[in-house]
């Protein structure tokens, strides 16, 4: 029989998030640890390992602890553009470029508002996997805000605006702000999910919004959804509720897209940022 694992859990700020200490990621975990970590993790919504050294084959034996790994989900057709890889579900994020000036993978450059992964089809991915590879020497950090203390944070008159409501979750590729409804919905990648959500793993409510990605409030007008969408983010993007992660390669996070929000901040072009991802299936949300 394997030696028990010795877990030593250190908070990452007070809103969200832990890391976990002593833990190698590139050993096969013991099956009787895997249910601790995962719950771990669903508490605290970020779980992050440091001083891993890891290759894409443990970063999806560390991932299957979780779940079942997701396939990378592709754009419409009038809104693909090259893209490094697109059948691997292990997803190089990454600014750099190859010798005729093509990317290397996706999500290249620049700052990212709040949003939750894969929002926008029925069956959201639950998890996803950043594994710092090279990271710049300024910035590039991703902010993690928590949905649980958001949900709990809302005001009662703005809970009784979304109770029972469906919200629309869409993301155009090609911007890095909110999508435009004036063009044909078929051409973006969308779904209307609830406003709350429960958690499976926990049985906590969260507030699914996020300022990128939400679009509509089921029942409102587009100036009306987008008021309530800010009010919503002004709450959740609260610097007390959020954590701010400095990357070291080596680090790992694991977060949970159902109870948290992500955010990535800028960094000078000529500083290469490049991290592994991979992403775990969710179901439909209720
Ligand atoms: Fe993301």
């Amino acid at each position: 029989m394997k030696e028990s694992v010795k877990l030593n859990v250190v908070p990452l700020s007070p809103a969200i998030g832990v890391e976990v200490r002593g833990l190698d990621a590139t050993k096969n975990i013991p099956k009787r640890e895997a249910p601790t970590l995962r719950r771990i993790w669903a508490e605290n919504s970020i779980l992050l390992l440091r001083n891993q050294r890891l290759t894409e084959n443990q970063q999806f034996l560390y991932a299957k602890i979780f779940g079942e790994v997701a396939e990378r989900v592709r754009p419409p057709v009038e809104k693909r553009s090259y893209r490094a890889d697109p059948d691997n579900p292990m997803q190089l994020v990454t600014n750099a470029v190859d010798n005729n000036g093509r990317p290397l993978g996706s999500l290249g450059d620049g700052e990212m508002w709040f949003h939750t992964d894969k929002c926008y089809v029925r069956k959201p991915h639950r998890a996803s996997f950043l594994y710092a590879v090279e990271i710049p020497r300024q910035g590039g950090h991703t902010k993690f805000a928590s949905l649980y203390r958001g949900y709990q944070n809302l005001p009662q008159i703005l809970k009784n605006k979304l109770m029972g409501r469906k919200v629309l979750q869409m993301y155009d590729y090609t911007k890095t702000e909110p999508g435009d409804l004036d063009q044909p919905l078929e051409n973006i990648l969308h779904y209307w999910q609830p406003a709350f959500v429960t958690n499976p793993d926990t049985g906590r409510k969260a507030v699914y919004i996020s300022r990128l990605m939400s679009r509509l409030i089921e029942g409102y007008s587009d100036v009306e959804s987008q008021s309530i969408i800010n009010d919503v983010s002004d709450i959740v993007e609260q610097s007390e509720n959020i954590y701010e992660h400095v990357w070291t390669p080596g680090d790992i996070i694991i977060w949970d897209n159902l109870s948290c929000l992500h955010a990535r901040t800028d960094w000078p072009r000529d500083q290469r940022r490049t991290l592994r991802r991979v992403t775990i299936k969710g179901r439909e949300l209720s």
